[in-house]
């Protein structure tokens, strides 16, 4: 045992594939997925005083207060099960949040192995999150709120790809395929820069 675990970000558009492709990447590397809208949806669920709060913006597709999903989300990547390892999925998403995390980071001395962006053209997001929609219990998964969340990401969430790019530890992957050649596609990019662990 012992060796350096993968610390990665998923980062993509509403239906890109960051929770399919997050578990299973966390799986491979025996990290924890810390999915921020999945975090949220529980506190909704549970009716916690955050989640009451969060509600209707989560319904909307609008972003929750970048304050609050620091404080909830830092807190877990230095969870004990955590640190030293995690795939983060949907944090950070704007600017702010990634200054915050990387500010955080550095105090601790840890970097992002890898950002993994994932491309997909808009049509496709609709038409992923429509089936979805149909089958689900997801509140946002209406064709007008999967279109707002698409624009939300255009304008806020975006302009992390420069910034991680500046930084040169993203990886930008092709969305479009089957899940498991997006899988595929992920991992050759990532054995590379931290190979899995290997089972004893
Ligand atoms: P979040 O839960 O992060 O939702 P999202 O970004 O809108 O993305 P999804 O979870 O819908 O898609 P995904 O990329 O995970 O794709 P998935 O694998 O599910 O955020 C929800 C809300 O929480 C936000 O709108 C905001 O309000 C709030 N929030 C969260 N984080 C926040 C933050 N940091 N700051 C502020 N607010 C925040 O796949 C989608 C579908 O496609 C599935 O049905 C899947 O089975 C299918 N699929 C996946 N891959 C493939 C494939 N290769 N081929 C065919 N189908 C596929
Ligand atoms: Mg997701």
């Amino acid at each position: 045992m012992g060796g350096e675990r993968l610390r990665a970000l998923m980062l993509g558009p509403p239906g890109s594939g960051k929770g399919t492709q997050g578990q299973r990447l966390a799986a491979r590397h025996g990290v924890p997925h810390l999915s921020s809208g999945e975090l949220l949806r529980a506190h909704v669920r549970d009716g916690t005083v955050l989640g009451q709060a969060a509600a209707d913006t989560l319904r909307r597709g609008d972003l929750i207060a970048d304050d609050l999903v620091n404080r909830i989300m830092l807190e877990q990547v230095l969870a004990p099960n955590a640190i030293g390892g995690f795939v983060l999925d949907g944090f950070p998403r704007t600017v702010a949040q990634a200054t915050a995390a990387y500010d955080l980071a550095r105090r601790h001395g840890i970097t992002f192995h890898a950002v993994v962006l994932l491309e997909i053209p808009p049509e496709q997001l609709l038409e992923r999150l429509t089936v979805r929609g149909q089958l689900s219990q997801r509140v946002d998964d209406t064709p007008a709120t999967i279109r707002h969340r698409i624009d939300v990401y255009l304008d806020h969430t975006s302009p992390l790809i420069d910034y991680y790019r500046q930084r040169d530890v993203l990886e930008q992957i092709d969305g479009t395929g089957t899940i498991d050649e997006v899988t595929a596609a992920i991992n050759s990019r990532l054995d590379h820069l931290l190979p899995p662990p290997t089972v004893p």
